[in-house]
């Protein structure tokens, strides 16, 4: 909200956790710009702010959407911006996301403890314990200028790379924070990468090709999509030589 304030007017700074406000509240009268800074508690589905806005910056982003209320509370706040005050909608930070999976063998071994949980991996460094099975595929790209689904239903098939055993997916979320019309270019944030453990190992081959499933809710458990998971070798093509 304060970098916000260098470069606007004023800004409405909503936030839900009292200690937040307060801590919010205090913090800004330390900084430049935070004079016009409001911070108002309320809850971000019932919030608007009393005129139109140009910019709605929203961060409540769980890799793959899951757990925070992102994509609901944006989908809500358009519906009821528009009843308040017609368009054009404010520009919404960020401005899209991209999701991803990606069939992963994975180490679940803690010192001879075999244990297959929920891994979070810093993006862009080497994990020694995940052997990459095959590329990642995207499933879902969030446009927030548009309206969008609250489930994510995906159905795919990936061509396996090198021989494994298929254990896991690795879920990757791309925020695309800005477009940079000038630059043509994107700021981007990626998630930690996020790896659930599948219910049933497959052992793959260099060649196969794995279908896969699951589907979920924007905003529900890491748990529930884990339970929707599905991998299974695709049935192999038979030519038929007459
Ligand atoms: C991931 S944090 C944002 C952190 C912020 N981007 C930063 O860098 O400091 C999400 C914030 O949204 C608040 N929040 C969650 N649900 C909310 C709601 N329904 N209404 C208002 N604030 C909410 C949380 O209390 C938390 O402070």
């Amino acid at each position: 909200s304060c970098f916000a304030a260098r470069k606007a007017d004023k800004v409405y700074c909503v936030e839900f956790n009292p200690d937040m406000v307060r801590e919010a509240t205090r913090f800004l009268a330390m900084n430049e710009g935070g004079e016009k800074v409001e911070v108002i508690h309320a809850d971000a589905f019932e919030y608007l702010p009393p005129e139109p806005v140009d910019v709605v910056i929203c961060e409540m982003i769980h890799v793959a959407m899951l757990r925070e209320k992102q994509v609901e509370v944006i989908e809500n706040f358009k519906q009821r911006y528009l009843r308040q005050f017609g368009g054009p909608l404010p520009v919404f930070l960020p401005e899209a996301v991209l999701m991803a999976v990606q069939p992963v063998q994975q180490e679940y071994d803690f010192e001879g403890f075999y244990a297959p949980i929920v891994q979070f991996q810093q993006p862009g460094v080497l994990h020694p314990g995940t052997l990459e099975l095959g590329q990642p595929a995207v499933y879902s790209l969030i446009d927030f200028t548009q309206p969008n689904e609250l489930t994510y239903r995906w159905e795919g098939k990936f061509a396996i790379e090198r021989d494994g055993t298929l254990n896991a997916l690795r879920f990757v979320t791309k925020n695309i924070l800005a477009v940079v019309q000038e630059r043509s270019s994107t700021i981007d944030w990626l998630n930690h990468y996020m790896t659930l453990p599948l219910a049933e190992p497959l052992a793959v081959r260099a060649g196969d090709v794995v279908q896969v499933s699951f589907a979920y809710r924007a905003g529900g458990s890491i748990q529930s999509l884990q339970a929707a998971m599905r991998a299974e070798l695709a049935p192999v093509a038979t030519a038929v030589f007459a």
